[in-house]
This record gives structure tokens, C-alpha cells and sequence, in this order.
């Protein structure tokens, strides 16, 4: 079994972050999203990995990721010259995978418990795929499948205007070789993608076996920020709490995570909250849900349900911050300079609240 993970795109919804970050390596409660797909793959037994990367964003996965060693896999890197649809990347990936079963996994999503049982019910039953399902409240959103009274897969249809179900199709797919006949029999879809969608519904128009689970835990695609925050919940509430750094007239509440060689001076952490080396938080209250980032300076401030990553400053503010996502080396900060008014230098795309 080999691991395939689609970390290209482009991230359009998670700009300005996106303009010069790959969307995989947002980081959830400080770990880029992309790790936790490739940990899910070291942990089910997998140590071929395979990363589609795209050109733009593929020089900074491959410095994050590295040959692998650090996970305990072997990463081959596979370039995608387009983004042209999730079965086009595993048609791109056909040489790696060759005739090799394979997961599939989008680098931007994460799911709750790993893939070790789905590999080990893939193998145990022998389908000719095996598809995850979860309800959705907006099916319009995803790739859908009607399942029929016995339970079967009968149909599949990407982001449908009059969805057949709220069964979407979470971004994680077991495959038998069968795939590439698959993606190479299906037409490029109105949004001009050859979809992983259709080529499994051409499985189930060919008689081929694809069964579904249904996912029990949670799942989370990260491509906007409010799923970034509601991921960074969902991994903030399980963290294994540990005070390493340094703290001066200081207090921690809860589940925190205080790494060496950060410092709190004169400040209070409710968790769940992480706070990476080298940052430097003072005079400040941190709130729970809070990622803060390597290197980040928060003084006379106040910070709640948000990610900083790192490098970022949030200085002397009036209020609390709370549900942001600060991108690397940014700051907010307080000017002394007359007359009083805010001041921005902010990014493509950006948006600032302000009540
Ligand atoms: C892709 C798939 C879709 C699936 C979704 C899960 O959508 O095409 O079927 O439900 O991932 O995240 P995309 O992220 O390309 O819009």
C-alpha cells in the first residue's frame, strides 16, 4: 500500500495567507495541516509517500517535509504542472503508484483518529475503492454520493446544484490500480477538472465494487478560515499539556502547551492554548483556542480563538483580538503619531474588523 497526498492548488480562499504560503502548511495548533495526512500515513504502516506538489507552492513543501525521515516515511515529490483536478493528479502520479493500491489523501484535510482502520478494512474486504462520506449541512459545497436502501454507492456528482444527499465525500480515498482506468475514460467537468468524482462513479457504472464508510469522528477540509479556527479547536481540545518555557509572574490555566524557550512575562493562559518557542508574551491575557506561533511578540494585549503564525506581533491593543488569523511577520500595533487614527499596510485580500 502507498500514500498519496495532494498538497498543489492554489488556496484561493484562505488569500492573502495563500499569496505566499502553500495552503498545507497553515499551521493548526502549530503543525502545518499537511503533517497530520502524512502522520495518519506513518501511523496506518505506509512508507511510501507520494506529494503532488504544484510549482508555485512546491519548493517550500518540499523544504517542510523533507525526505520524509522526520515522520518515519520515504517521500517522493511529484509535480503537478496544473491544477487540472484531483483524478488528473493521480493520473500525474501513475509512475510512483504504479500498480500499487494506494490512499489518497488532500493535504488540506484533517481527520479525527487517523486512517489505520480504513486500511485495514480496505485490505480485509478487498473493494475496488473504498470512499469516506460524512453529512453536510451545505452539499452544494462538495462531491455527494446517494447510497441506496442496501447501503451501495449508486451515484457520485461533484458540488450538485440539487444535491441527491448530504453524504459529501470527505478528501480521503482508498484505490485499487483500477483508478487510472478510470481517470483516463472520464471528460474534464464544467469547471474544466478531470474530477476523482467521476471516475469512481465510472467504478460504479462498470460494475466495479466501491464501498462507503461513513466517518464517525470529526473532519475538517481547512480551506477557509473559519475551518482553520474550528480545526485549531478541534486539536487544541486534545493537546497533551506541557509547561516547558519560562515563565515569569506568570500563570497557565488548563490544557496548555508552553514550548522551551518561550517566555511569559507578567501573563495569564487559559487553554487550550499553544505558544511555540521563541515567543515572547507580556503584560497580556491569552485565551483559550489560541495558536501562537515561533517567535511571536504579543505585549499589553489581549488574544483569543485565533492563530499567529509565526514572527507575528499584536502590540498595546485596546480590545481583545479574538477569531484571527495572522499571517507570518505581521503586526498590529499602537502608533504614538498625531492625529489618532488607524494606520494599515495590509496584504491582497485582506480583511480587518473593526467595530
Ligand atoms: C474536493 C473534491 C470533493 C470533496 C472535497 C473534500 O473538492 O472534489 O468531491 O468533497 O474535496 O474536501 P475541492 O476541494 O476541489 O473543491
Amino acid at each position: 500500500m502507498k500514500g498519496l497526498i495532494l498538497s498543489g492548488g492554489k488556496g484561493t480562499r484562505l488569500r492573502p495567507i495563500t499569496h505566499t504560503s502553500a495552503k498545507q502548511l497553515v499551521p493548526v495548533a502549530n503543525k502545518p495541516v499537511l503533517f497530520f495526512g502524512i502522520e495518519a500515513m506513518a501511523q496506518a504502516g505506509i512508507s511510501e509517500v507520494g506529494i503532488i506538489i504544484a510549482p508555485e507552492t512546491g519548493g517550500e513543501i518540499r523544504e517542510a517535509c523533507g525526505d520524509g525521515s522526520q515522520f518515519g516515511v520515504q517521500i517522493t515529490y511529484i509535480e503537478q504542472d496544473a491544477p487540472l483536478g484531483l483524478a488528473h493528479a493521480v493520473l500525474t502520479a501513475e509512475p510512483f503508484l504504479g500498480d500499487s493500491p494506494f490512499v489518497m489523501y488532500l493535504g488540506d484535510n484533517l481527520l479525527q483518529g487517523g486512517i489505520t482502520e480504513l486500511v485495514t478494512a480496505f485490505e480485509a474486504n478487498q473493494p475496488d475503492a473504498l470512499i469516506l462520506l460524512t453529512e453536510v449541512d451545505d452539499p452544494q459545497s462538495y462531491g455527494i454520493a446517494a447510497l441506496n436502501e442496501q447501503g451501495q454507492v449508486v451515484r457520485l456528482v461533484e458540488k450538485p446544484k440539487d444535491p441527491p444527499s448530504n453524504l459529501a465525500l470527505v478528501g480521503v480515498y482508498l484505490f485499487t490500480p483500477l483508478i487510472h482506468e478510470a481517470a483516463r475514460a472520464i471528460q474534464p467537468s464544467a469547471r474544466g477538472e478531470l474530477e476523482i468524482t467521476d471516475a469512481i462513479q465510472w467504478l460504479v457504472d462498470t460494475g466495479r465494487r466501491v464501498e462507503p464508510h461513513v466517518v464517525r469522528g470529526w473532519w475538517k477540509d481547512t480551506g477557509r478560515l473559519a475551518d482553520m479556527l474550528e480545526a485549531n479547536r478541534l486539536i487544541l481540545d486534545v493537546i497533551e499539556p506541557s509547561v516547558q518555557g519560562e515563565l515569569i509572574d506568570s500563570s497557565v490555566e488548563g490544557r496548555v502547551i508552553v514550548e522551551p524557550g518561550a517566555t511569559l512575562t507578567n501573563t495569564t493562559v487559559r487553554g487550550p492554548a499553544v505558544i511555540a518557542a521563541g515567543a515572547k508574551v507580556t503584560d497580556s491575557y491569552i485565551g483559550p483556542y489560541s495558536a501562537v506561533g515561533r517567535d511571536c511578540v504579543i505585549t499589553n494585549s489581549e488574544v483569543e480563538h485565533s492563530i499567529l503564525l509565526a514572527g507575528s506581533k499584536v502590540l498595546h491593543l485596546d480590545g481583545r483580538m479574538e477569531s484571527s488569523l495572522l499571517g507570518r511577520n505581521s503586526t498590529i500595533d499602537r502608533t504614538p503619531q498625531q492625529p489618532r487614527a488607524y494606520r494599515f499596510m495590509i496584504g491582497d485580500n485582506s480583511h480587518v474588523g473593526i467595530l
